[in-house]
């Protein structure tokens, strides 16, 4: 194993250690004083229980895409890049319910080539970061629309946006920015770095264009589904 694979999972090891430190902690204050704790902090203490088995399971999702992508199983298929968004929406709609969530999906939106799962990883990381990013009764707005032989997926908030001496950092494993709502949120700087990674893997861009306290536009471009090069691969397989 490389060094640097090494580190990874030390530090991974690490970021696991503390929601279920928290969880174990929480489960037990709840299973030895049920009786003598009072209602509104046994709620208060689930809540807690729900968001960090949330924030594990964002960890090890993004954690076994690395591997995945390492292990190179790629399996580019026919994807609806708007059916994948209109699919995960509900989840950010019930996590972040003081955001609004607005869609401009164009109607005319041709397949594109994709690892399906890859793929919702890499929207899922830059809705979650949009919502994060932002404080209470922004809108996030998810837009698609066809180029050449690309499809362009944007996401764009009205978060507290990226200072310029941090664009260097975005994209780099385990780096967290330095902002009002990186300390009170909860992250492990790996999001943008998967992201990156994937996009790129599946001969897609990334990009972003920002304005500190006006939002953040991430935009990403991955290959329309191209039928003939598609039989072409077939046939010589
Ligand atoms: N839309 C955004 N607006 C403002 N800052 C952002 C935005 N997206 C990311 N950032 C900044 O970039 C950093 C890295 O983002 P990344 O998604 O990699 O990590 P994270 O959200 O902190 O943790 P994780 O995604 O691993 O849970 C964030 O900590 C945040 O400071
Ligand atoms: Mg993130």
């Amino acid at each position: 194993m490389t060094s640097i694979e090494d580190e990874f999972i030390s530090t991974v090891s690490h970021e696991l250690r503390t929601p279920l430190t928290s969880i174990r902690g929480f489960s037990q204050t709840l299973l030895t004083s049920w009786d003598k704790l009072k209602e509104e902090d046994k709620k208060k203490f689930i809540k807690i229980i729900e968001e960090q088995s949330n924030r594990l399971i964002h960890l090890v999702e993004n954690v076994l895409s690395v591997s995945k992508m390492n292990a190179g199983v790629d399996v580019l298929k026919k994807v609806d890049v708007n059916g994948v968004i209109k699919k995960i929406i509900p989840i950010f709609t019930e996590q972040y319910k003081t955001r609004t969530f607005s869609l401009e999906l164009s109607p005319n939106l041709p397949p594109s080539r994709l690892d399906e799962d890859k793929f919702e990883q890499i929207m899922t990381n830059l809705i979650d970061n949009a919502a994060k990013y932002s404080g209470d009764g922004k809108t996030v707005i998810i837009s698609t629309e066809p180029e050449a032989n690309m499809i362009l997926i944007k996401v764009k908030d009205e978060g507290v946006g990226i200072k310029k001496e941090d664009y260097g950092k975005l994209f780099k494993k385990f780096s967290r920015l330095e902002n009002h709502l990186t300390s009170t949120t909860q992250g492990n700087g790996l999001g943008l770095y998967i992201t990156k990674q994937l996009v790129e893997k599946m001969g897609g861009e990334i990009s972003f264009e920002s304005e500190e306290n006006i939002g953040t536009t991430f935009s990403v471009r991955v290959p329309i589904y191209n039928q003939e090069e598609a039989l072409r691969c077939s046939l010589v397989s």
